[in-house]
């Protein structure tokens, strides 16, 4: 059963809400407002707060402020006057998320529960703040340039400075964001991802900062922007290139001035949020060619991080190719594979134009269609191979007809998209035979 901590003074909210809580099965806990209020309560223990905004306007701003310091996850609705507008707003600045007017209608409460408790908007990835460990994701490298690239990204992080993080598709870029915000002072408080390419020109500003209720056509509900869900945690801008030019103006204000317009909201709302900045364009370029502030430019770049591709990698491609072969067994319920010398050396060759991402892709296919220990060669299937490339098969002294066969069967598959009847044909052989290799191949690698 969810708690629900209310803090009163003079009892006015507590008593009508006690028993429109309780009909909904939520246990509730009163406490008198006071200085020390939230001495001795554990607040992991509650759902969400209703904070009575009827104290004098610093204490409630330090209580509120205090509650998001032990538990930034936790909602607080605000009670309020009615017609003391300043005391709602002031709520709301202070992290409240919703106020309720009193008398409080039970209704109203309800409709404020469903909004507070209702999941983080899933339209975007909004990615836990992951300090557990558990959930953290391990970034696998055997590479000095990178390594040397996570020191300093540990330091960084302690810092309360914007980050900028390039480098091309699939290198790591979003798992070094996520990274930082592990490592940092605010690793408890949110994690927030905003891809800046899949926002709507029209949403984009509502989506960055809120909207007031009523502030256009459409704006039913206050919406609270992605950046005060962040709060005092960590903003990512995904794909920060392919933001509109206006809305890079308002982002440059918020970086400068610490502070968010809702729209439609009369006041700026102070905010605290980190941000890093990421791109697989050269934002340089963009500045050159107009599509980019320059000002806005320097603003995010003053600690850049560029993580290598990974054909500038070699020697992350076996380490990471295992990690994911790993991955992979574990999520599909396998014994682990082993690659064979052969694949090894194949995904060593390849130079790897998607990156991670692609590795990880690949890895993925391998392990779905192979069985046994041994993971060969043949169960590799690149998906970019250079024409000249795909075309051919390399010729090793040292490797048997068999393998020989192998790979230009395998090939041939990928060719025509695992038709038998056509690979079989191509390859001059019957279609019984093809199926009989097919066969022997998966029990020699079962074996
Ligand atoms: N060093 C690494 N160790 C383990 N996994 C990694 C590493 N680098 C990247 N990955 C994994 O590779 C995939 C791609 O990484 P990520 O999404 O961070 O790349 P990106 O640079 O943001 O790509 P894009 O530009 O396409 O958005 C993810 O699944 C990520 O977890
Ligand atoms: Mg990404």
């Amino acid at each position: 059963m969810d708690t629900i901590l209310i803090i009163d003074r003079a009892g006015t909210v507590s008593k009508p809400l006690e028993t429109a809580l309780a009909d909904r099965g939520f246990r509730i806990d009163i406490q008198p407002a006071g200085r020390a209020v939230l001495q001795g309560l554990d607040l992991d223990a509650y759902r969400l707060v209703i904070a009575d905004s009827d104290l004098p306007g610093r204490d409630y701003t330090q209580l509120l402020a205090e509650i998001r310091a032990q538990a930034p996850h936790l909602p607080v609705i605000a009670t309020a006057e009615t017609g003391s507008v300043r005391g709602a707003v002031a709520a709301m600045q202070a992290g409240a998320v919703d106020y309720l007017l009193k008398p409080v209608h039970p209704e109203a409460l309800v409709l404020a529960l469903q909004k507070a408790l209702a999941p983080i908007d899933s339209g975007y990835a909004t990615l836990e703040s992951s300090n557990s460990g558990a959930r953290a994701k391990h970034i696998v490298t055997q590479d000095s340039q990178v390594r040397e690239l996570l020191q300093v990204a540990e330091n960084v992080a302690q810092s309360q400075a914007n980050v900028l993080i390039l480098g091309e598709s699939g290198t790591g870029k979003e798992l070094l964001a996520a990274y930082i915000h592990q490592h940092s002072l605010v690793s408890t408080n949110p994690f927030v991802a905003l891809n800046c390419a899949a926002l709507p020109e029209q949403l984009a500003e509502s989506e960055l900062f809120g909207h007031e209720k009523g502030a256009f056509t459409g704006a039913v509900v206050r919406k609270i922007g992605k950046f005060e869900l962040a709060g005092k945690g960590t903003m990512l801008l995904d794909e920060i290139s392919e933001m509109a030019l206006p809305l890079q103006a308002k982002l440059l204000r918020v970086l400068q001035e610490k502070e968010i317009d809702r729209v439609g909201g009369r006041q700026p709302v102070p905010i605290n949020t980190r941000v890093i900045a990421v791109s697989n364009v050269d934002l340089k370029q963009a500045v050159e060619e107009g599509s980019f502030r320059k000002d806005l430019y320097y603003r995010i770049n003053v600690i850049p991080f560029t993580l290598p591709p990974l054909r500038n990698r070699p020697d992350d491609i076996l380490p990471l190719a295992e990690h994911f072969i790993h991955k992979f067994c574990l999520e599909n319920r396998k014994p682990d594979l082993r690659l064979t010398a052969n694949a090894a050396r194949k995904l060593q060759a390849y130079d790897w134009p998607g990156n991670i991402r692609e590795l990880e892709n690949t890895m993925e296919r391998a392990v779905i269609i192979t069985s046994g220990g041994k993971l060969p060669a043949g169960q590799i299937l690149l998906e970019d191979e250079p024409a000249g490339r795909a075309n051919t098969i390399e010729l090793r002294p040292g490797m048997s007809v068999k393998e020989m066969e192998q790979e230009l069967i395998a090939r041939t598959l990928r060719k025509v998209n695992d038709n038998r009847t056509q690979a079989a044909e191509m390859l001059g052989i019957s279609i019984r035979t093809l199926r009989n290799k097919l066969k022997e191949y998966r029990e020699k690698n079962a074996a």
